[in-house]
């Protein structure tokens, strides 16, 4: 009896702290998991529709769109700054130039502003796409925490955190560890392309 007493009082106190930390986690980043449920329900099937039209014709788009996000989230965080054209962004760095899908973006936010105004946000948009192609060709899917805004600055030299092709594995491991990821994420991230 008394350990019962004691199991629920410590799962009480766990579960006050798991929402506590979830509490922090999302009120600091702002995002969560279903951000746009009452504000534009259609949201994610938008972007998930936009990207199989697109893959339908041609399936190496969810290719392009999976590593746009990959150096978006590499340079400047996932804002969708690999997105803004001008003569000095990052889309300009020699290791973005091979980087394709933004049609795919475009055509999805067309429709999303037309459904619901000024509502959802470059960077969700991409990162929704993103997972949504690695569904197309069967791998595996994950939720998809929205409600990012998107940035307004971008630099060639923003790609100067991307893990480049003749990188020695040490500096590989340093580009990941900066931005909170470690040896195993590189190793899954990496080794999952080939
Ligand atoms: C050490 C890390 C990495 C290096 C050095 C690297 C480098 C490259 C290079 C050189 C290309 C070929 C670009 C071209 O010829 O146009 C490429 C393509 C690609 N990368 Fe990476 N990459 C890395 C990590 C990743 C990660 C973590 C992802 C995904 C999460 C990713 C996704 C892709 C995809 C999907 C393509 C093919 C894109 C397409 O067909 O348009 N890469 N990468
Ligand atoms: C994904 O799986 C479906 C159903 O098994 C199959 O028809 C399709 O060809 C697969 N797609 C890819 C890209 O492997
Ligand atoms: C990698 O290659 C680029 C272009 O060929 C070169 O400028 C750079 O110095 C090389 N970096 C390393 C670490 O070897």
């Amino acid at each position: 009896m008394v350990s019962g007493n004691s199991n629920q009082i410590s799962n009480f106190w766990m579960l006050l702290l798991l929402a506590i930390g979830a509490y922090l986690v999302h009120g600091h980043k702002g995002t969560k998991v279903g951000f746009y449920s009452t504000t534009c329900p259609q949201a994610e099937s938008i972007v998930s529709s936009t990207v199989q039209c697109h893959f339908n014709s041609d399936h190496t788009v969810a290719a392009g769109l999976l590593r746009m996000h990959f150096h978006d989230c590499f340079m400047r965080g996932c804002d969708a700054s690999v997105l803004i054209v001008d003569p000095n962004t990052q889309k300009k760095a020699v290791a973005n130039l091979g980087l394709r899908g933004y049609e795919v973006i475009d055509d999805a936010k067309t429709q999303l502003e037309a459904a619901c105004p000024g509502v959802v946000s470059f960077t969700d948009i991409l990162a929704l796409a993103a997972r949504d192609s690695v569904v197309k060709v069967n791998g595996s899917s994950w939720v998809v925490p929205t409600g990012r805004r998107d940035g307004r600055v971008s630099l060639v030299s923003d790609a100067d955190n991307l893990p480049a092709f003749n990188d020695s594995i040490d500096v590989q491991k340093q580009k990941f560890s900066a931005l909170g990821l470690n040896t195993q994420d590189l190793v899954v991230l990496v080794g999952n392309l080939t």
